[in-house]
């Protein structure tokens, strides 16, 4: 049989690398909440893995939809997907939001300018425009902003947490496909692919 605990540990290594490793395909996930009955997907960031808490993190725009959709109803879903491997990982989550809280101001620290930047627009994320605009200030359009004038993009800066309930691993293989869940990295069950 196959050693899952083995393609699990692999799976999570590989997730570690993708926080920083922006060549690594874990590094951005499609993230999916509900907005009222509706699912809603969007791809974003990883900022974040805890193996051990068995967590996620990434960033948002406290004025974008997705954080009404958590704030109305926090379970959602991070899927990942590593073309090269075949290989996609589906978590089962419950988001905790972390703004203007000691958390989210420990991470904005260490956001980097051109990343601030993309905080400091004054409309909020996903509203119809009557004429186009990057909502971003226009003078940091090829520069990025001093870390004073960054500050400002604090107010809409969100770090969301997601609690992992339940993860789903699915390796594509020509002589057979291999499926298995865990909902706390200890206990393994096989399900069919
Ligand atoms: C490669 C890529 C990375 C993205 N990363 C993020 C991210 O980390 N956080 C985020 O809020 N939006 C990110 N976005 C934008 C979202 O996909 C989405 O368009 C936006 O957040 C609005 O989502 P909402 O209207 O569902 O809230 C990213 C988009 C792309 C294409």
């Amino acid at each position: 049989m196959h050693n899952v605990e083995e393609i699990y540990k692999k799976e999570l290594e590989c997730i570690s690398d993708a926080v920083k490793n922006s060549k690594n395909p874990y590094h951005t996930f499609v993230f999916s909440t509900i907005n009222n009955e509706h699912p809603e997907s969007r791809t974003v960031v990883l900022r974040g893995f805890e193996p051990k808490s068995f967590k996620i993190y990434f960033n948002a725009d406290y004025r974008s939809p997705k954080i009404k959709d958590l704030k109305d109803n926090n379970c959602c879903s991070a899927l990942f997907y590593d073309q090269d491997r075949r290989v996609q990982l589906r978590f089962r989550c419950q988001a905790i939001l972390h703004y203007q809280d000691d958390i989210s101001k420990a991470i904005w620290k260490n956001t980097a300018l051109q990343s601030r930047k993309c905080y400091m627009g004054g409309l909020n994320p996903s509203r119809k425009l009557e004429e186009y605009s990057p909502n971003i200030p226009l003078e940091y359009l090829k520069t990025d902003p001093d870390r004073e004038h960054s500050e400002q993009g604090y107010s809409n800066f969100a770090h969301i947490e997601l609690k992992i309930i339940e993860l789903d691993v699915l390796e594509l293989h020509h002589d057979g496909h291999i499926r298995f869940k865990t909902d706390n990295g200890i206990d393994f069950y096989y399900i069919a692919p």
